[in-house]
């Protein structure tokens, strides 16, 4: 069975105060405990701060990048050693690291590593740009990305890989996917794993969509049989918005 997710990825975003407000108002509006798995994703200093009252509230930690490295002289980074004690979520890939900061396919897959190393499930982006999508590309740019990080990883280390599938055109635009595009894509991605591993594991690996999710999509989006969650931006900084994406998620999906 894949449990639902739902990740909110606050990206540059928030004051401590407003963080703090957020997490008040989403343990007043969500049950202490859930079927599901819900987490924030905050900026990396409140991450510390939030650690108490977000578990309190039935939510995990997750962090937006990591270093490919543990530790050493890599001045500005922060490594997933270091995240380990208060998150169990990475994003890794996420199209702005990819696009705005020029990550390559192999420091995806290194950052991948990291984070596996040190014992967190990775959630590794994938999409692609419109102008891929508009050359019928999208599906060998998702097979890239998916081949290129997963590559020289066992299934036995991947168990807690989540793949949220972002395609980079629907990120902060409001156009999010239509359902049969989020459903094809997924589909696509359970038939790259199961290429690469077996399908056993395809089946069982949690598959998120991205990409201007909200409360009115939501539920459409994440009752695809293939989509097991999502990855919300910008309507997760409003907790009431994002306690409605939350409770559009169904149980489990096998
Ligand atoms: P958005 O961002 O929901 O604001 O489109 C999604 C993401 O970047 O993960």
């Amino acid at each position: 069975m894949r449990r639902a997710i739902i990740a909110g990825n606050w990206k540059m975003n928030t004051s401590l105060d407003e963080a703090a407000s957020i997490v008040a108002e989403l343990a007043q509006l969500q049950p202490a405990s859930s079927a599901n798995d819900r987490v924030i994703i905050p900026p990396f200093p409140w991450i510390v701060p939030l650690q108490h009252p977000l578990l309190a509230a039935g939510f995990s930690l997750g962090a937006q990048n990591c270093a490919t490295e543990d530790n050493g002289a890599f001045t500005g980074e922060v490594s997933a050693k270091m995240l380990q004690p208060y998150c169990s979520y990475v994003v890794v890939g996420h199209s702005e690291r990819r696009h705005v900061f020029g990550e390559a396919d192999d420091v995806v897959r290194a950052k991948l590593l990291a984070v596996l190393r040190n014992e967190m499930s990775p959630i590794l982006c994938v999409g692609e740009m419109l102008h891929e999508r508009d050359a019928g590309q999208a599906f060998q740019v998702v097979e890239r990305q998916l081949r290129s990080a997963l590559a020289g990883s066992d299934r036995e280390n991947l168990q807690d890989l989540i793949v949220a599938y972002e395609p980079v055109w629907a990120i902060g635009t409001g156009r999010a996917a239509t359902a049969n595009d989020a459903q094809q894509m997924a589909t696509h991605i359970r038939q790259t794993l199961s290429l690469l591993f077996d399908a056993q594991f395809a089946q069982q690996i949690r598959i998120q969509y991205g990409g201007s999710v909200n409360a009115a999509n939501a539920s459409a989006i994440l009752s695809l049989p293939d989509i097991d969650g999502a990855l919300v931006g910008g309507a997760s900084l409003k907790a009431d918005e994002f306690s409605r994406i939350i409770d559009a998620a169904p149980a489990a999906k096998s």
